[in-house]
């Protein structure tokens, strides 16, 4: 099950990547908004983050302006890796090596094409483990007060 959500900034490019999801039998839970009148993301971005964290969702996907907003308030929920990708090299490495699990866009950033391109990457790609396992292990110590 893949959580997804988004802003007013990100609702067009959501419907798009709902269309991807279906297209693919992809399985999603929808945490909206569901229009384009204007909302606050950080409670979006807190709904979905905890669906991923509490293992409802195995990964997320969070779409505003910029996707930097959603990405900045998803990363404070704790066990959230978020990363804001608009490029295919760092949507598929933010996977190898950040074990990533929510991906944020840019619905004024990145055009459909490439957004539908990043979601597959990132629903289809595997983490490396090894040496970037213990690097994440780091990123939790962060959270732990460890670090
Ligand atoms: C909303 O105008 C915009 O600020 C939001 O979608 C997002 O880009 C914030 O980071």
């Amino acid at each position: 099950m893949i959580a997804i959500g988004c802003d007013h900034g990100g609702f067009a490019l959501k419907k798009e990547i709902i269309q991807y999801l279906n297209d693919n039998h992809i399985e999603f839970k929808d945490f909206g908004t569901d229009s384009e009148a204007s909302v606050n993301y950080a409670p979006i971005a807190a709904a979905v983050g905890h669906s991923v964290a509490n293992g409802e969702c195995e990964k997320g996907i969070l779409i505003c302006g910029t996707g930097i907003g959603m990405s900045m308030a998803a990363n404070k929920v704790k066990g959230i890796r978020a990363a804001c990708c608009s490029d295919h090299f760092s949507a598929k490495f933010t996977r190898l090596h950040n074990d990533a699990n929510i991906l944020c866009m840019g619905g004024r950033v990145i055009g459909p094409g490439v957004a539908v391109e990043l979601v597959d990457l990132f629903l289809h790609t595997e983490f490396e483990g090894g040496r970037h396992a213990v690097r994440i292990a780091q990123i939790a110590d962060i959270e732990n007060g460890k670090l």
